[in-house]
Order: C-alpha cells, then structure tokens, then sequence
C-alpha cells in the first residue's frame, strides 16, 4: 500500500505545500511574499496576513499538480514551530481543518529537523544516496547555525550551536549595511563570484567548542565600511565585490573551522548539509572540497530544499506517519524548538 502525505509549511514568509508518495516527491509549491521587500526584513503580522490569503491556493495547486485527488491523501504534516507564532498559526489552523474535513490523521513537524531529513527526499522512485547514520549535519538557516549528530530519523543531538546570530543573519545584516535588498544572502553570492575573497580581512571569533558566534563579524564589518566610507564616500560602490567575497569568505571560513573539528571529535565523516545558506555556492565547493582533500562523504541537497519548503515538511510526516506518530486537534503552534 503506497503513503500519500500533503505537506504544510507557514513558519517565516514563505507560503508551501508538498504531496510526497512513499517518500518520492510529486509536488512541491511554493509562494514568496514580496511584501516584506521594502521594509528589509520580514514583517510579522504582514506575513501571517499572506499566509491566509495564500494557504488555500498553494494547497490547492500542490494537490492539483501532484496528479492526486484530495481522497488519495494518508495524512496532513504541518510545521509546529520554531518561527513567528501568528505565520505558524495559519499552516497549523489549516492542516487541522484539512484533517478534520478529510478524516485523516495530523502530523506535526519540528522545522530544523525537517530541514535535515530534506536529505532524504527522493526525485524518483529509484534508490538515491541519502545519508547513512550515523551522520553530521551542518544546518545553517537565518534563525539557526548548529552542528548535529544525527542518530537516526528522530534521535538527533546538537553538539554545537550559535552563541549570538545565526550565519543566514550575518549575511542579511551585513548586506543591508551596504545597502542589499532582503535577504542579502543570495545577493552576496552572486557578488561574490566577481570578487576578491582575500581582498578584505574581517574580525573571526575566538570561541571554545563547537559553538559559533557571528554578532563579532557583523561589528567588524559594520567598522570597516564606516571608516572606509570616511576616506572614500563612494567606497561601498567602488569595492562591492570584494567586500561581497571577503564577507563570504570570513562566514565560510568560520563554518567550515568547525565543522573539521566536530569530524576530528566524533570521528564521524558522513556530512550532511542543510538550511537556507546551505544554497550558497562558496559553502557548498568547500564543502566539496574539504570532502575531496578529508574523505569524507558529502551530502548537499538541491538548492530547491534548502530554503522553507513543504516538501522537507511531507518527508518528516512520511516518517512519523510510518513509526504512526500523530497529534490531536488540541495541538497548538510553538515559536521555539529544538531539534
Ligand atoms: O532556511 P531558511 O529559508 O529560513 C529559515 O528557516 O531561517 O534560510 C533563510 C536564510 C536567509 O538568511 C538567507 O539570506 C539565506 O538563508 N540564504 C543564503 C543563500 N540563499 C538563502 N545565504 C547565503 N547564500 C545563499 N545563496
């Protein structure tokens, strides 16, 4: 008997469902809201706001592009938390109705876990790669920068984590010193390719562990642009790549520092990459690269699943619908979670 799950996810700004069958997936659509554009960072009662308005289509076209019906879906899975509590509130509202109308089971899904277990959704119904456990996972998102072991499915332990900012907000923050539009991540990537990585040296932070920090790098980086601009008002402009390239650099740098220590601790080399910045392409060829030099085996997914989406939502519902791991109407959204 083949496992249909329809997938919810609402935890920032970005409106998604996914249909998944037996773990291959069928549909994955997504809908961005540009209405946060202007004011450089997501506002939260605007985003809630695009989530109603966009729900019922988004689920209606994954549902439609998926070749299903909406008698053919096993199980609603929607994201629980962590994110903004009135965004969240939609998707869970929604997947309630939806399970109750359809008489279905509910499955909540913690995000951070269903970004890591996007490594496991298949394209097509033959075998891929995916991860073997144990294995170490990089996820690095805007709200978080944590190493993990993962034991299994739903056995996941952090080793190391941010003490301050997250690696997807020192993107952000930085490129909106400079003037990017939000999110400056990917704008700092594509700048990236045209500069200099060594032209600039910013501040990295001296932190015990396998805990990052990044608030030091952001000051850095804030210092150096306002004293430059005091010598050459026109500084931002006439080294824009460089300054794109060193940031990217110096974050790499920072991430990929720990990342052999944590290998060198747990003795682990099965690496697996997820997150939001897990999409920049300076990250994933060094990654590659250290894969290379270290032996280590990589795992990256398809940039279409590092930042939200619904399809790593399915797949996480996929695996509790087998272990049969459901929730009652009663269930309500939480803004922080852990894996
Ligand atoms: O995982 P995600 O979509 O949302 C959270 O759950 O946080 O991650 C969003 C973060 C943003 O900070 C964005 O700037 C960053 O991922 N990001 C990137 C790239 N694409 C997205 N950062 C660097 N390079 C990219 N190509």
């Amino acid at each position: 008997m083949s496992i249909t799950i329809l997938g919810i996810e609402s935890s920032c700004d970005d409106t998604s469902a996914a249909v998944i069958r037996d773990g291959v997936i069928l549909s994955n659509f997504i809908a961005n809201q540009d209405v946060h554009a202007k004011y450089g960072g997501v506002v939260p009662e605007l985003a809630s706001r695009a989530h109603q308005q966009n729900i019922i289509p988004v689920v209606d076209r994954a549902i439609t592009e998926a070749g299903i019906s909406k008698s053919d879906i096993d199980a609603v899975a929607f994201t629980r938390g962590p994110g903004l509590l009135g965004s969240l509130l939609v998707g869970t509202s929604f997947a309630k109705g939806f399970a109750l109308a359809n008489n279905i089971p509910l499955i909540e899904v913690n995000h951070l876990q269903a970004h890591i277990l996007s490594l496991f959704i298949k394209e097509t119904d033959k075998n891929i790669e995916t991860p073997d456990f144990p294995f170490l996972c990089l996820l690095v998102s805007g709200g978080n920068s944590q190493l993990i072991v993962i034991r299994d499915y739903f056995d996941m332990d952090i080793i190391g984590q941010t003490i301050d900012d997250a690696a997807g907000e020192a993107f952000d923050k930085c490129a909106k010193v400079i003037g990017l539009p939000y999110p400056g991540g990917p704008v700092v990537d594509k700048y990236a390719k045209l500069g200099n990585p060594d032209a600039i040296a910013f501040n990295k932070p001296k932190i015990q562990g396998l805990d990052y920090s990044f608030s030091g790098l952001k000051t850095s980086f804030l210092y150096h642009i306002r004293d430059s601009i005091k010598i050459n008002p026109n500084y931002i402009e006439d080294n824009l790549y460089d300054l794109c390239a060193s940031l990217q650099k110096t974050i790499i740098d920072i991430l990929m520092g720990k990342l052999r220590r944590a290998v060198r601790e747990t003795g682990i080399t099965e690496i697996g990459l997820a997150g939001g910045v897990s999409a920049n392409s300076g990250l994933r060829n060094a990654l590659l690269a250290d894969a290379g030099k270290r032996n280590w085996k990589v795992h990256i997914p398809p940039v279409k699943y590092t930042t939200d989406n619904a399809a790593m939502i399915a797949i996480t519902g996929y695996f509790k619908f087998l272990n049969k791991d459901f929730v009652g109407q009663d269930v309500a959204p939480q803004a922080r979670m852990d894996v």
